[in-house]
């Protein structure tokens, strides 16, 4: 395995990430597919096609392949899951076809989740356009859609057969869901890696044509990959694939109170990375002045590290509970031990966690 790859270590469904040269590598294995006789299918958003013209013709993937779907979270809806199902079977789609998800982390889960159910299961791959979707949803095989009652409340384990990474298409990101993605980039440096935390930190803030990015992403997709390979479907005790949850039991309660669309999941990430830093400090675990240093570092990359507005303490707390997360009725958070190393905490009070919503 050259250094360009990276593998997702799952026994018989084990899978390579793709690095620098990402977009020859996707190109070849089109080729391989269409050699092989097999039908291929591309799901993306209208936004991510506009952006990116040209990107899939050149890697051999013909207009009549792609289904555009409208950009946005609605996207991840029942109607849009039972259309692109409607048209994989209107095509006479066989077992063989292989679908490529081309998107940030809506088309990449709505994908994954079409690949899992159409036919009891074909084949795809995760081409991300996001940081999001580079560093986080495309590795992992957590797909699926939302419902009117919630978030991903539908979906399956589905892994894809690679996924293809190229930082070039985050030339036209927006800064804004660009910044988003680097809140889930501090989380991996904050729960797992110490110094790529101090990479960013001395970095002062990396934009999408930083030479260093490639590196950072493939860093995170290596901390998410052994994660993944270790406790794939989240079922280990203490720790495993839920402390890629740090930040996120806040950020969900924040995202669900103000409103979806109020702030990016990435932008709520951030306060909640800093509302588990404070909870760690309150737990005994860190130091307060490590509260500053977290502060710093996701402020530098144009993130919120508090509320733009005070949500009701009543209601975060009430989302909290109904977080899918919870264990046996308690609430679950991950706390770090140091900068760098992260563990579960189930014994959090709720007094405390108001505390934390009080400052927030
Ligand atoms: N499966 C998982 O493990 C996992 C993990 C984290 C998040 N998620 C899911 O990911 C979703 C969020 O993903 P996201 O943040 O990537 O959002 P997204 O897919 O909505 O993309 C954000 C916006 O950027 C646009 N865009 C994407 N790539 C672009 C590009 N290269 N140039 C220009 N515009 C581009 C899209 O059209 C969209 O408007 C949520 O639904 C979340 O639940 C899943």
């Amino acid at each position: 395995m050259s250094t360009e790859t990276l593998q997702v270590e799952l026994a018989e469904r084990s899978y390579p990430i793709q690095f620098s040269g990402s977009h020859a590598a996707l190109k070849a294995e089109v080729q391989r597919l269409r050699q092989a006789g097999r039908k291929l299918r591309v799901i993306s958003d209208a936004r991510v096609l506009d952006a990116q013209p040209d990107y899939l013709a050149q890697a051999g993937f013909r207009d009549s392949e792609i289904l555009s779907h409208p950009p946005g979270e609605k996207t991840k809806s029942i109607e849009i899951f039972s259309q692109s199902l409607s048209y994989l079977a209107g095509q006479a789609c066989g077992r063989d076809c292989a679908l490529f998800a081309f998107g940030g982390g809506v088309i990449g889960d709505l994908a994954g989740y079409v690949a899992a159910s159409y036919l009891r299961g074909i084949d795809y791959y995760q081409i991300p356009t996001t940081l999001l979707s580079m560093v986080d949803s495309s590795v992992g095989g957590k797909t699926g859609i939302n419902l009117p009652e919630g978030k991903n409340l539908v979906g399956a384990f589905w892994q894809p057969r690679a996924v293809y990474i190229d930082t070039n298409l985050l030339q036209t990101l927006s800064a804004r869901e660009f910044a988003a993605g680097m809140a889930e980039v501090i989380k991996y440096g904050l729960l797992a890696d110490a110094q790529l935390l101090a990479d960013l930190e001395a970095s002062g803030g990396l934009g999408a044509d930083a030479p260093e990015l490639p590196e950072v992403v493939r860093r995170c997709c290596a901390i998410k990959a052994q994660v993944v390979s270790d406790d794939e479907k989240e079922t280990a005790q203490t720790g495993g694939r839920a402390l890629l949850n740090l930040g996120h039991t806040f950020a969900h309660a924040i995202e669900n109170v103000a409103g979806y669309g109020t702030y990016l999941h990435g932008e709520a990430v951030a306060i909640g990375l800093v509302l588990a830093t404070r909870l760690s400090v309150e737990l005994g675990q860190l130091r307060t002045a490590e509260i500053e240093r977290v502060e710093n570092i996701i402020a530098a990359y144009r993130l919120p590290i508090r509320l733009k507005e005070s949500l009701r303490g009543e209601d975060l707390m009430l989302a909290m509970q109904r977080d899918k997360k919870n264990r046996a009725g308690k609430m679950r958070f991950v706390t770090l031990q140091a900068l760098g190393q992260a563990t579960t905490s189930d014994g959090v009070t709720p007094q405390l966690v108001e505390e934390i919503w009080a400052n927030a």
